[in-house]
């Protein structure tokens, strides 16, 4: 019988659950070129707080990985499902289409042993665009918005690309100080841009520049009198799509979305380090209480949030959560072309790596430096003699020191990821 492999679990764990809460992440490849083969299924625990980083070249199957684990986490028993929740901070806006079965690639889930299937995922739009997707005739479950007076002067000063040692900087710091002090948490953009107008210190200027951010903020479409609640996000056994992707063609685009990342992780943390409170009650006086599930956070594009050089304001939530997230039961999942552009703490304390084809030296050696001196293998070796097929990976195991070259397996629901091809019936060809 072939055994499967465990990755992500340590010893005492897999003596009391055995392969029980682990996601089928693909089949282990045993040999070279030619004479590759699939051999042991490879199961990666998704039960336990992670930090996974998956990592490769454009299009060597990061999104498609990512995607399927979460595939795997809906398809748990009832009893494991209802205790953790996956939030996708979507990028590029490709998620959605988990929702319908992957007939395109019925054959090959067949040999797998599989068929295609829709998944049930949630996907949440900016409440400025749900006209936009209606327009498109994207169906979406829910709209999120963000509460302006949750932002702090940092964060403003972070999104708008200021920095705190110019004018524009401790202009907006002296403003939200004023006006969290008048008005609590209680005030919106259209205020603060009226006490900027009362400010006396800052020159007219600095004033219209400052005035001119906020004012395109209002145009985002992502703030509300009242946030959306994490329990909506955040819900049993939930797949739930954030959709950021239209930041991406806004010009301030590049700090909306880490804006965006960073509240709402903020949010889950606290949310989540409440719910431990009460599970530890409930282990303590055995009474029952209803709490929020562990969750997975999975982002792409990570090194744009969580850079290793300069600040964004998805830093600090992100690496709170890199660091402490273990504890309140948060899983990191940071997708990265460029592995040695993340934050160096994010990847110290990645356990799990998906490694699909990379090849920049740099990027090689941020992964090695993950796994310390124990792999003294040559990972670049390993990434050479996978064979030359979609989805395949090395995988890095921390718990038990290993690394397997995988091929990760093909997804149940449909991936809008791919590249666009210009020959649209590729039957004519012959
Ligand atoms: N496990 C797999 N089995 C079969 N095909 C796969 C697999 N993984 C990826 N592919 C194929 O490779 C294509 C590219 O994958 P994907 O979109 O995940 O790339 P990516 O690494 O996220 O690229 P980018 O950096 O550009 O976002 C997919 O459209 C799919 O056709
Ligand atoms: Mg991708």
């Amino acid at each position: 019988m072939v055994e499967n492999i465990i990755v992500g679990r340590d010893k005492d764990d897999i003596k009391k659950y055995g392969e029980k809460g682990t996601a089928f992440i693909g089949k282990h490849i045993v040999g070279k070129g030619e004479d590759a083969h699939l051999t042991n299924p490879i199961l990666m625990d998704v039960t336990r707080p992670h930090v996974v980083l998956v990592a490769g070249k454009r299009g060597s199957g990061k999104s498609y990985s990512a995607a399927l684990i979460a595939e795997e986490i809906l398809a748990l028993p009832e009893n494991i499902r209802q205790n953790l929740a996956v939030v996708f901070f979507d990028t590029m806006g490709i998620y959605w289409s988990m929702k319908n079965p992957n007939e395109r690639d019925k054959d090959t889930l067949l040999q797998w042993g599989l068929k295609p299937e829709g998944m049930p995922v949630k996907l949440f739009v900016p409440k400025g665009y749900a006209q936009d997707y209606e327009d498109a005739g994207v169906t979406f479950d829910n709209t999120f918005n963000l509460v302006c007076s949750d932002l702090s002067a940092e964060e403003w000063v972070l999104t708008f690309g200021f920095s705190f040692v110019d004018e524009f900087g401790s202009t907006i710091e002296r403003v939200i100080k004023k006006i969290k002090k008048d008005k609590g948490s209680s005030y919106s953009i259209p205020d603060i841009i009226a006490y900027i107008e009362a400010d006396e210190k800052a020159e007219r200027k600095v004033k219209d520049s400052i005035v001119n951010r906020f004012s395109a903020a209002e145009g985002w479409g992502v703030f509300g009198k009242t946030g959306t609640r994490v329990e909506d996000i955040v819900q049993p056994g939930t797949v739930s799509i954030i959709d950021v992707s239209h930041y991406m063609q806004i010009s301030e685009g590049w700090s909306v979305r880490p804006m965006i990342i960073g509240m709402l992780s903020r949010k889950i943390y606290h949310a989540r380090s409440m719910a431990r409170k009460a599970e530890e009650l409930e282990v303590m006086t055995g009474e029952t209480r209803q709490t929020m599930p562990m969750v997975w956070i999975i982002s792409d594009e990570s090194h744009q949030f969580l850079p290793e050089e300069g600040k964004t304001a998805a830093t600090e939530p992100l690496l709170t959560l890199v660091k402490q997230g273990r504890e309140p039961g948060i899983s990191l999942l940071f997708i990265t072309q460029r592995p040695d552009k993340l934050n160096h703490d994010a990847l110290a304390q990645s356990d799990i790596v998906i490694a699909h084809r990379l090849t920049a030296e740099a990027d090689l050696t941020a992964l090695r430096s993950i796994m310390q001196t124990y792999m003294l293998d040559d990972i670049q070796e390993y990434i050479n003699a996978l064979p030359r097929k979609k989805g395949v990976a090395i995988v890095l195991d921390d718990n038990s020191e290993r690394i397997y070259p995988i091929q990760c397996r093909p997804r149940k629901s449909w991936h809008a990821g791919g590249s666009p091809i210009a020959i649209k019936d590729v039957g004519i060809l012959g």
